[in-house]
């Protein structure tokens, strides 16, 4: 769909064409497989799957894409072309043995290649690869977790046999990728909808029993609007693994194994307990996870009015319980939401910068792209986003 002011998502054929031709540049022969995974959206249900609570995110049409070949000798060497990423673009790193391990180490892009061959089940062998990618680094919609699921897959289809897992083991190994080699505490969202993801569905996932329901997405009157901030705060880092910890503490001061055991009922008999920061912090998560399970019922309703109602309680409990959003998202969900048609809006993924998401009537798209940039001090790049498949292999032309 063609919108004026959205940026066009390239298809993935094309960028599987362009990583092809600098493979022939870079290695001198044609690569023989290849594969994609793409990254996500979180409709609602933001900061609950490392509390065992359920999340809501359909896979973006957005992708990253490897190609490559078998090599001979004993490394794995890879290029990439993905805009603004740390120097050099290009890696070499032995297949790793129990005598030489791989790590972490620079550049950074490379850590969730290698620490996806690291965690790969089945057998490595040496390899070439190209990566590129049209998922919006630093975006907050999992531009990272697309990287592993992708070399994952990649690694599957190379070998032939695959590593013969489930998909639920597949995201698992990613993530422990990303714990190990990107040293982010992660929840399974990410790397989950990156290899569950299903055309037309969002995905109402339950990070407890780590079972997912698909859910219909394919209204042609309503449209999911991602809009990048283009900003983002350095502070990520340092605050994901904090929120993570004051959940644990919250948690373990009610006596609950996670948050997603306790209620609003629990967390007001223990107030008098708990410090005010930790008191908000729970009261987002278990807020939240009651909102995503309402929101889920309602889409499957077709209940978009109450839908964006959730996700507008959500940006505000991010806002000011959890305390990961910034201005300048704040800023783009209260433009969202004074134009007619908008049904919700809120922050995505993990926070302080990154992107919102809005879910609207399509013919309201362009005039919220338009008010949504006026009203905006900064920058925002539009992508119009239908619900796109999980990861899979590409067959090279
Ligand atoms: C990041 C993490 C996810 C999730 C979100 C917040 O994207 O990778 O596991 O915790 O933040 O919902």
């Amino acid at each position: 769909m063609e919108v004026t002011g959205a940026t066009q998502i390239p298809a993935i054929s094309e960028l599987a064409a362009k990583a092809q031709k600098a493979f022939v540049d870079k290695f001198g022969c044609e690569p023989q497989c290849a594969a994609y995974a793409p990254g996500r959206v979180n409709l609602i249900g933001e900061h609950t799957d490392y509390n065992e609570g359920f999340v809501f995110p359909m896979a973006l049409p957005q992708v990253t894409v490897l190609v490559g070949r078998k090599s001979e000798g004993n490394l794995c060497r890879v290029l990439t072309l993905a805009d603004s990423v740390d120097a050099p673009n290009y890696v070499e790193f032995p297949v790793p043995s129990a005598e030489t391990p791989l790590k972490p180490g620079t550049p950074k892009w490379a850590n969730y290649v290698k620490g996806v061959v690291a965690n790969y089940k089945g057998t490595v062998v040496p390899f070439d690869a190209v990566v590129i990618s049209s998922v919006p680094l630093g975006g907050g919609v999992s531009s990272s977790a697309s990287l592993e699921v992708a070399t994952y897959t990649f690694l599957d289809v190379l070998t032939n046999s695959g590593s013969d897992i489930s998909k639920k083991d597949k995201a698992l190994a990613c993530q422990k990728a990303e714990h190990e080699f990107a040293g982010m505490p992660c929840g399974i969202m990410d790397q989950f909808i990156s290899v569950m993801g299903q055309e037309g569905h969002a995905l109402l996932i339950d990070c407890r029993s780590m079972e997912g329901q698909l859910v219909p997405m394919n209204d042609p009157n309503v449209v999911v609007l991602v809009t990048n901030s283009n900003v983002k705060h350095e502070l990520t880092g340092s605050e994901y693994p904090t929120r993570k910890k004051q959940c644990e503490v919250a948690a373990q001061l009610m006596n609950k194994k996670s948050l997603r055991e306790a209620t609003m009922k629990d967390l007001e008999e223990m107030k008098s307990k708990l410090d005010d920061v930790t008191y908000k912090r729970a009261r987002h998560v278990i807020g939240e996870i009651i909102r995503t399970e309402e929101a889920a019922k309602c889409l499957e309703l077709g209940d978009y009015t109450r839908f964006g109602k959730l996700m507008v309680e959500s940006h505000n409990a991010l806002r000011d319980d959890y305390e990961v959003s910034c201005p300048e998202l704040d800023e783009l969900v209260s433009a969202a939401m004074e134009v007619d048609g908008v049904y919700g809006s809120r922050m995505t993924g993990g926070g302080f910068g990154g992107c919102t998401v809005t879910l609207l009537k399509k013919e309201a798209v362009e005039k919220a792209i338009q008010h949504i940039q006026k009203r905006y001090s900064q920058t925002a790049t539009f992508y119009v986003c239908p619900p796109a498949s999980g990861a899979g292999p590409l067959a090279l032309v």
